[in-house]
């Protein structure tokens, strides 16, 4: 629990320790990859260091651990641990858990990265893996058996935006002693807290909506101390962590992350009804809207739904073709989650991977566009929209 009343001032506060020497207001970057040994007790220079001693900048770091303490926070965890990439915490997470003939019950419609490593790399450890439909709560609750050792989740999805009932597929992964990991990557802390909903453990990419500015790579993963002692141990081993700059610049991002996300919560909604309502959109996908068929399950899970918005393009592929090369202010790039609004189609960047059936199977059409709305001023982005739909 953090001992803030609101998440702004978490966002602001939490994880920053005084610094006693200076008196620096913000975090000190310590650029350094070593530390000098804590005392001249041979057992810590063996690694047994006290609470708060650093050794080595691979094992920890005080920059590092001040954004690990600040994410933790907001998302209601014990503790947290930063990567140096979303891939190399889910990676981590998911290769610490399973082992040979564990099983893993995932949704179907995990971001690319995530789904490649678990229909490449996983089986080749031994892990069985089993892919459901998100939306299909009840298939989900079949799927996790006494044999389900971690059960994922990732919603909203990319780039279809479909929610998955949190709490009640929990519950169901509990009562047969599965561990629930989910990526938050897309709701954020700011609009959805799967901890308080019964998961155990929370991934971000925190290269996305936590830096908030599109110049970081960097990953996250919350839970309870003893999960994330012991992923720790896996990421000393595994090497991905993070850099103190990289730390500085999530720790810098995380402070504004809630006002962020109240303009992208408000900038996202009014794209999305704008397209409801254009005359060359044939689709719109964001959970926000009312036509949205999970909206009333999103509305008691989050508290906003954030600027990603699908839609699909009337006049197929060729034409979103054309809307993409036409926009002019929102910049033609994937990624998503930072201050500039940013469009890419999923057909050929996240899901370009995907087989074509692989695609159809999760609706993803080839006339499909993804925008991440940022924080301008709405009737610019609206306007920008508006000319590239009028060249098809
Ligand atoms: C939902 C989601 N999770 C994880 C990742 C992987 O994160 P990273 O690119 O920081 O490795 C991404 C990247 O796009 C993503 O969109």
């Amino acid at each position: 629990m953090s001992k803030y009343k609101g998440m702004s001032t978490a966002a602001v506060h939490s994880g920053e320790a005084k610094d006693e020497q200076y008196g620096s207001v913000n975090v000190p970057i310590f650029q350094t990859s070593t530390f000098y040994f804590p005392t001249d007790d041979p057992r810590t220079w063996e690694g047994q260091v006290p609470d708060g001693s650093y050794i080595y900048t691979r094992y920890g770091n005080p920059t590092v651990r001040a954004a690990e303490d600040k994410i933790a926070d907001l998302e209601g965890a014990e503790k947290g641990l930063v990567f140096s990439s979303g891939m190399a915490a889910i990676t981590a997470t998911l290769t610490s858990l399973l082992g040979s003939g564990d099983r893993l019950v995932s949704v179907e419609d995990v971001y690319g990265g995530t789904f490649n490593l678990m229909k490449n790399e996983l089986p080749r450890l031994g892990a069985r893996i089993e892919f459901v439909d998100s939306t299909k709560t009840p298939d989900i609750v079949a799927a996790i058996t006494d044999e389900t050792k971690v059960v994922y989740l990732e919603s909203p999805t990319n780039p279809m935006l479909k929610l998955v009932d949190i709490p009640t597929v929990a519950r169901a992964a509990h009562e047969k002693g599965a561990t629930v990991v989910i990526d938050n990557t897309f709701a954020t802390p700011v609009n959805q807290n799967p901890i308080a909903m019964g998961v155990d453990i929370v991934i971000h990419s925190c290269t996305k909506y936590l830096n908030g500015h599109s110049d970081l790579i960097a990953g996250a993963v919350v839970g309870s101390r003893s999960q994330i002692d012991s992923l720790w141990k896996k990421r000393v081993v595994f090497g991905g962590s993070l850099d103190p700059i990289g730390a500085y610049l999530l720790i810098r991002g995380m402070k504004t992350l809630v006002i962020r996300m109240a303009k992208h919560n408000e900038n996202g909604n009014a794209i999305a009804e704008f397209l409801e309502d254009h005359a060359k959109v044939e689709a719109v996908y964001y959970p926000g809207l009312k036509s949205h068929p999970q909206h009333e399950l999103g509305s008691k899970l989050m508290r906003g739904y954030g600027g990603m918005v699908s839609f699909e393009v009337a006049g197929g592929r060729a034409a979103a073709e054309t809307v993409l090369r036409s926009f002019s202010l929102i910049k033609k790039a994937t990624s998503l989650g930072g201050v500039d609004s940013l469009a890419s189609m999923p057909l050929n960047s996240s899901h370009a991977a995907l087989s074509p059936s692989d695609r159809a199977r999760l609706g993803i059409k080839d006339s499909l566009i993804r925008l991440s709305i940022g924080i301008e001023d709405i009737e610019d982005v609206k306007e920008d929209i508006d000319q590239a739909l009028r060249r098809v």
